[in-house]
């Protein structure tokens, strides 16, 4: 492997890129280098960049039973982990979509509505899990936890989670677009390195969305709505 080219790594596995990526190696215009080197002229452990290739080929997907937690427990994984998710890949997505933006831009003018629709998500999700960290989730974590200690900060629970639906809705219209616009997240023939990685990236990005949304939507909110009304009583 460290005697091929970056490009010809890539080309095995398109995933690939996103430890080039992370690491600030240049595999789309300037790929034509063999790994070996391009770890060298960055200084970093060519061991290191074998051991995250090797990770990507053997990921499990690890499926925990959210139905069966606690909610603090589900709120734990919902910030640790699709919060969290959705704040470290935004910077590179942007950033390779603005870039694809203007290499591509004028034979494919669809990744100027792209860029746009992206941005306008990535805006909108920071405002939304805002509200959720300090507001929602703090308020169903005291509520399961200490529940005589909680002050009433709404008529009901439903009243936030009804607007924080809502926004699940629009993010789910955008991606829809985003998907329309892509033809399903297919890089064109003409496509460069970044242009494949920054659509796989967006496929993967919605994919993670709709599994956040769903925890949220279908387990975590109808059981805090349940928890509420069962202390109120
Ligand atoms: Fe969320
Ligand atoms: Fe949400």
């Amino acid at each position: 492997m460290k005697h091929l080219t970056i490009g010809e790594i890539v080309a095995k596995n398109i995933l690939y890129a996103d430890v080039f990526q992370k690491n600030k190696i240049d595999f789309c215009c300037k790929g034509n280098v063999p790994l070996e080197e391009a770890v060298q002229k960055k200084g970093i452990d060519i061991n290191t960049i074998l051991h995250e290739l090797g990770k990507i080929d053997s990921q499990p997907e690890h499926e925990l039973n959210y139905e069966s937690m606690s909610l603090t427990e589900l709120i734990n994984i919902i910030e640790h982990t699709f919060h969290a998710y959705i704040r470290n890949e935004t910077p590179d997505l942007l950033f390779m979509l603005k870039k694809i933006k203007s290499v591509h831009g004028g034979n494919h003018p669809e990744l100027i509505k792209l860029f746009e629709l992206f941005s306008e998500s990535n805006e909108d999700l920071s405002h939304h899990m805002y509200k959720e960290e300090h507001v929602l989730f703090s308020y169903i974590k005291s509520l399961e936890e200490a529940p005589k200690t909680v002050s009433q900060q709404f008529d009901s629970i439903t009243s936030p989670i009804h607007v924080l639906k809502q926004e699940h809705e629009h993010e789910g219209d955008l991606f829809e677009k985003m998907r329309l616009l892509t033809n399903d997240y297919t890089p064109p023939m003409d496509a460069c390195n970044t242009y494949k990685l920054a659509f796989h990236k967006l496929k993967e990005f919605e994919e993670m969305l709709h599994k956040h949304i769903h925890l949220e939507n279908n387990i975590l909110f109808p059981k805090s709505v349940t928890l509420e009304k069962h202390l109120i009583q």
